[in-house]
């Protein structure tokens, strides 16, 4: 079982690249389109910036707090953060205390051409987390991805040249007419590349984005259902673990990083829009960096860090551990929130009466993770 020790110290920090080749018409993350006079260099003197500032005011005390710590995961999420120059990977990785950390790369496979996966590898890459999202070429279209089936398989490969052995494949599902049959057969070619995490996301029709001006046409409930139960008996005959709603893994490759989320640790958050929380003399802040490129590089800091305020911190413990298939033992509620298990605990009897939860730790039954948002909506209020 996976658990995050109580006395466990870890430390993310997360660096957001805010570009992509092209917006898909799905996603909501703070991306915008790369342009030719889009100039890298002074980005990465913005994110040096933010990261120094950062260090100076929050990180370093975080780090002195425990002797030796060193960052336990670095993760280049985007946006593409594959279209970023190596050589910018190394210089920042090298003004960052990391040794032994996980240290992954979002990589859209459209851009697999643009920069060798051994550059990545020598700048201090050690996992990859490729945006295949599907294996079908006329699905790939829809979701108006620049690249096809062929150059995620080429890139997936070339990775595994290059030395890398940690390698999660990123798959949605319930796309626009899709049936049983084809997401299971997306699942069949990533399970068949032998991939060590499997993210499987249920496509979601965000806000804002163009597939919420121009709805595609998805499948039904029933279909959606169907898909679900077959696709999680797959992953599972296929021997992958579910750890957390979306994230399926062959012990041990559990992302790291995104485990520090899911257990309430620590991270700071550097780059356009990147948020991060930090523990600090019992306080727990949350920074979020300004979300316009252009803003960002002219004042990397933006807005002051804001502490979190002591009657969200339950919902936003719980939003994030009861994702985690096992939870977390109820000690770490306790060590990462500041407030003793025995306040919530009339609550969690209510959730234990009705079978969503379970007695022995801070996690939902198999029932409880299915209305996962049921069971959120108990710590809802005071
Ligand atoms: C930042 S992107 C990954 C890297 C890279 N930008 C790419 O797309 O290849 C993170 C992942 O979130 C998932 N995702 C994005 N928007 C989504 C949506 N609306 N519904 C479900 N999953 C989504 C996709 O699987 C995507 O690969
Ligand atoms: S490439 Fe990834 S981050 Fe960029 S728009 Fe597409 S899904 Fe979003």
């Amino acid at each position: 079982m996976l658990d995050p020790r109580e006395s466990e110290d870890v430390l993310g920090l997360y660096v957001h690249f805010p570009w992509c080749v092209k917006k898909c018409p799905y996603c909501d993350f703070n991306s915008h389109p790369l342009k030719a006079d889009t100039d890298q260099a002074a980005y990465l003197d913005a994110l040096i910036e933010d990261w120094q500032k950062q260090h100076a005011t929050l990180g370093s005390q975080r780090l002195l707090a425990v002797p030796s710590q060193q960052f336990t995961s670095v993760f280049f999420g985007g946006g593409t953060p594959s279209l970023f120059e190596p050589r910018h990977l190394t210089h920042l990785l090298a003004q960052i205390p990391h040794e032994g950390a996980e240290v992954t790369l979002e990589v859209n496979p459209g851009t697999a051409e643009r920069h060798s996966f051994s550059e990545f590898r020598s700048a201090g890459i050690n996992r990859l987390s490729l945006g295949a999202q599907s294996f079908a070429d006329t699905q790939l279209q829809q979701l108006g991805r620049i690249h096809r089936s062929t150059e995620t398989l080429n890139a997936f490969a070339s990775a595994r040249e290059a030395g890398f052995n940690n390698i999660n494949v990123d798959l949605m599902w319930g796309l626009p007419g899709q049936t049983v049959e084809a997401a299971l057969a997306d699942l069949n070619q990533a399970i068949e590349l032998q991939a060590e995490h499997i993210s499987w996301y249920q496509l979601t029709i965000e806000a804002k984005t163009e597939f919420a001006k121009r709805p595609p046409i998805l499948p039904k409930d029933k279909i959606l259902q169907d898909i679900e139960e077959a696709g999680l008996e797959r992953l599972s005959q296929a021997g992958y673990t579910r750890y957390e709603v979306s994230a399926f893994a062959k012990d041990p490759a559990y992302c790291r990083h995104n485990l520090t989320y899911w257990s309430f640790g620590d991270y700071l958050g550097i780059g356009a829009g990147a948020h991060g929380k930090v523990t600090l003399n019992g306080d727990i802040l949350r920074t979020q960096r300004p979300s316009q490129p252009r803003l960002y590089q002219k004042d990397p800091e933006g807005t002051p860090s804001t502490t979190v305020a002591a009657d969200q911190l339950v919902l936003e413990f719980m939003m994030n551990a009861l994702r985690l298939t096992d939870g977390v033992p109820q000690s770490v509620f306790t060590q990462r929130t500041g407030i003793e298990w025995e306040q919530i605990q009339p609550k969690w009897c209510e959730l234990v009466a009705l079978g969503l939860v379970r007695e022995d730790r801070c996690a939902t039954t198999a029932l409880g993770l299915r209305y996962l948002d049921s069971v959120l909506e108990k710590f809802l209020g005071p």
